[in-house]
Formats: C-alpha cells, structure tokens, sequence
C-alpha cells in the first residue's frame, strides 16, 4: 500500500513505501526547480532505509547476546568484533538480501555502498571499546543493551557523515531519545495495531533538500525482560516495565539523511 500526500508548507513531499524496498516512490507532480530529481530522491530513501536496516540489525545481535554478556560467571566472552559482525552479516542479510561482504558488486546506489559501509565499522569499533564492560568479572547486568549500543553507533555515525540516526519513542526512556514533531506523529501512526507491519514512512522536506524515514521496531522476546509486562514494575536497568507485548511497536529508529 502507498499512500502519498502533498503539504504545502515548504512545500513538503510526503511519501511512504513498504520495507521490502521494492515499490516506488509516488510523486506528485513538482515543479523541477523545487527539488532534487526523482532519481536522488529514491537512493537517497534507499540508503536511508538500509542504515535503520543495518542499526536495528545490530540491535538485534546485542538483544540476542544478552544472556552472555551479563553472565556474572564467565570473564572472556567471545564476544569479539569479528564475531558481532558475523552474526550482524547473517541478521542484515536475511532482512534486506544484501551480503555485505559482497557490497561493491550489489546493485545499490554508490552512496549507500559508501555509508553501509561506515556503518558496518563503526559498531565493531562500539564493540570493540566495549570488550572491558561486555568482560568485565563478577558483574551481572551490564548495560550494555540494544539501546546504547545503538546510542553510541549513531552518535559517532552522525559526527563521521552527517546523517543522523536516532531511537525513539513515544514515551522514551532516554529525553535524548523524545520524539520531535514529525517523529511523534509518525510513531503514533506505528502505534495503531492496524498499521501495516514494517512499513517505512518517509519525507522529503525541498527546503532542506533532505529525507526523513521513520523506521519501526518491533518486540521480541528478550526485549520484553525490560519493556514488558508487568507495566510500571521496575526492570534490571531501574526503569519501569512499558508493559509492552510481544511483537508490538516499541518505536523507531529515525534518519536525516541529507539529498545529493
Ligand atoms: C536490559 C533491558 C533492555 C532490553 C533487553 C531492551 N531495552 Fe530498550 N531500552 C532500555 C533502556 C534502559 C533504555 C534507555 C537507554 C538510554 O538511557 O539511552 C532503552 C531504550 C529503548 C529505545 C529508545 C527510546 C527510549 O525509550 O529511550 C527503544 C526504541 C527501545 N529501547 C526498544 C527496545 C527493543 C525493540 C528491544 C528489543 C530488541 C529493547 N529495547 C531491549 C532497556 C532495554
């Protein structure tokens, strides 16, 4: 489904497409001078969505990693860089069918080849800062979660390129992590049950000349030892439970990515 609506703000161009990546963006139609071509505009939403792909992902593999690195028993956890970007090979592969170890010969825009690439080295480098926390003796709970995992990558990814990545939610944790007006907006479309599962949201602002893309996220089991029910009790990192259930929108990851 793609739905495509004109504000006239700046103007502003909203557009949606699904995650499989596949469908085009609708355009209305724009006078020239306005704006960067349809071309720019679809790379530019391309390597957007692949970098919240490629963030959630690693995401993922930390979520899934949980259990080793807070065991208070085990001191070298084999948690290495090569091993986290092993397993972030095989979860960003059976997500968007990229490899990335073959990424100069995918049919992928230039510039999303390029910042995959950063991407990609700058978790190692967060996991690889992290090896004393992830080791560390007679220490349960870490923190080292999901969470400031990808805190770190994308604070350092944004200083590195320019473009901004961030997670958010409707009711953050983190104040770094509050919803502007456009994130909010959008988070509460995720929220609605009837939305359709994985489905991207983006905008294109022509006066900024740059895209916005709102990624969702999902729960899986292991997020829900924290963001789960029971609703209000406190979780392992002292905040409290969201109540959240299995397979709901627990937020997004969002992107600034400026058009070239
Ligand atoms: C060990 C507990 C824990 C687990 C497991 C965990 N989270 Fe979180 N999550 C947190 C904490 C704590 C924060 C706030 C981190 C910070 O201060 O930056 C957070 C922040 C977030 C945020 C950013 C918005 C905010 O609230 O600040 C999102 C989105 C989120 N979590 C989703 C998830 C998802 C989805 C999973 C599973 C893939 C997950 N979390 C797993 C504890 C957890």
């Amino acid at each position: 489904m793609v739905r495509a609506a004109l504000k006239i703000i700046f103007p502003v161009l909203l557009v949606s497409t699904g995650v499989a990546g596949s469908e085009t963006v609708p355009v209305k139609e724009k006078p020239p001078e306005l704006g960067p071509s349809l071309q720019a505009i679809q790379e530019t939403e391309d390597t957007a969505r692949l970098l919240a792909i490629l963030l959630d992902s690693g995401r993922y593999v930390i979520n899934e990693n949980q259990d080793l690195f807070d065991d208070p028993n085990k001191e070298q956890k084999g948690f290495s860089p090569e091993v986290f970007e092993r397993q972030l090979i095989e979860v960003f592969r059976s997500r968007s069918g990229i490899d990335l170890q073959e990424l100069q010969s995918a049919r992928l825009p230039r510039r999303a080849k390029e910042m995959l690439t950063v991407l990609d080295a700058v978790g190692k480098k967060v996991v690889a800062e992290a090896q004393p926390e992830i080791n560390s003796k007679g220490v349960g709970f870490k923190g080292f979660i999901p969470a400031v995992f990808g805190l770190r990558v994308a604070s350092r990814f944004t200083e590195i390129t320019g473009v901004r990545l961030k997670q958010t939610a409707l009711a953050p944790r983190n104040p770094l992590n509050a919803p502007d007006a456009f994130e909010r907006s959008v988070l509460q479309e995720f929220a609605d049950p009837s939305f359709p599962r994985e489905k991207v949201i983006s905008e294109v602002t022509a006066k900024s000349k740059s895209l916005r893309l709102m990624f969702p996220l999902y729960t899986t089991r292991q997020c829900l030892t924290c963001h789960g029910e029971p609703k209000g009790k406190l979780d392992k990192t002292g905040h409290l439970r969201e109540g959240l259930r299995l397979g709901q929108n627990a937020g997004a990851i969002s992107v600034v990515i400026p058009i070239q």
